[in-house]
């Protein structure tokens, strides 16, 4: 695990970005894992302003998102989907057939999971993104998910759903279930790029770096893997 502590946000997007465009760069058909929330929303306005000055392309690039809100469809400001539409896709060269998204909404969610497990066998990422939950999640991995775990849905806990109710108008409106990656979908990335930052983040980094690898930590798995790189602001670093 490669392990850079930096100033601040701005510092982490913009190593973040740098990263991702090294991997868009050597190779113009990439699939990118993404992830949504606060996290890396600096990191695709970097993307963003890469693609429009001519620095990258995204013509070719494929991308896999880790997860999505049961029971909202695209339209929904509050998904995924729309999130990535709004933050990315809309204002780089990417063609949207090739951007994916598991589906809140489908009607089966089993096959949709199954669909999805699929898709990213067919075409593992070159590089997944990731942010952290304050519990220790990644993707919607809470504590007590299994290591070898593919897409599937899960019931989110208390704590995630406080910490995403600032997104809503009131907590009630929060999804309590959604879909996501598994673990081992996350791991087959060759390549994983964590951040976090924010005082908040602070234990489940150092549980992630520091701890055991346990599936109560989703996170630790991370230490297994061959190539991570985790960049977080001094805040998020304080406990190590
Ligand atoms: C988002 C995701 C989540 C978030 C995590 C941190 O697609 O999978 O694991 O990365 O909840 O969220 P923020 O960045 O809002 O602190």
């Amino acid at each position: 695990m490669e392990i850079i502590i930096v100033e601040n946000y701005e510092e982490m997007s913009e190593k973040g970005a740098d990263l991702i465009a090294e991997v868009v760069k050597s190779n113009p058909c990439a699939t990118l894992g993404l992830a949504t929330g606060s996290t890396p929303i600096g990191v695709y306005q970097r993307l963003v302003r890469r693609n429009q000055s001519g620095e990258i392309s995204f013509e070719k690039i494929r991308t896999v998102n880790l997860d999505e809100y049961e029971g909202l469809d695209g339209e929904n400001p509050q998904s995924y989907r729309y999130f990535m539409n709004t933050q990315l896709f809309d204002h780089v060269n990417v063609d949207k057939r090739n951007t994916n998204v598991p589906s809140g909404v489908a009607e089966d969610m089993d096959k949709e999971c199954e669909r999805y497990t699929a898709l990213l066998k067919e075409a593992p990422q070159d590089i997944q993104l990731l942010g952290l939950g304050s519990d220790g999640h990644i993707g919607f991995n809470e504590p007590g998910s299994p290591f070898e775990g593919h897409t599937h849905v899960v019931e989110l806990e208390e704590s995630t759903i406080r910490d995403n109710a600032r997104l809503f108008d009131k907590i009630e409106d929060v999804p309590t279930k959604a879909i996501t990656m598994g673990i081992a979908d996350v791991m087959q990335a060759k390549k994983i790029l964590l951040l976090a930052n924010g005082k908040n983040k602070a234990e489940a980094v150092k549980a992630m770096i520091r701890g055991e690898v346990t599936e109560s930590c989703p996170a630790s798995i991370l230490q297994r893997h061959k190539d991570v790189t985790v960049i977080i602001d001094k805040e998020a670093a304080a406990l190590l």
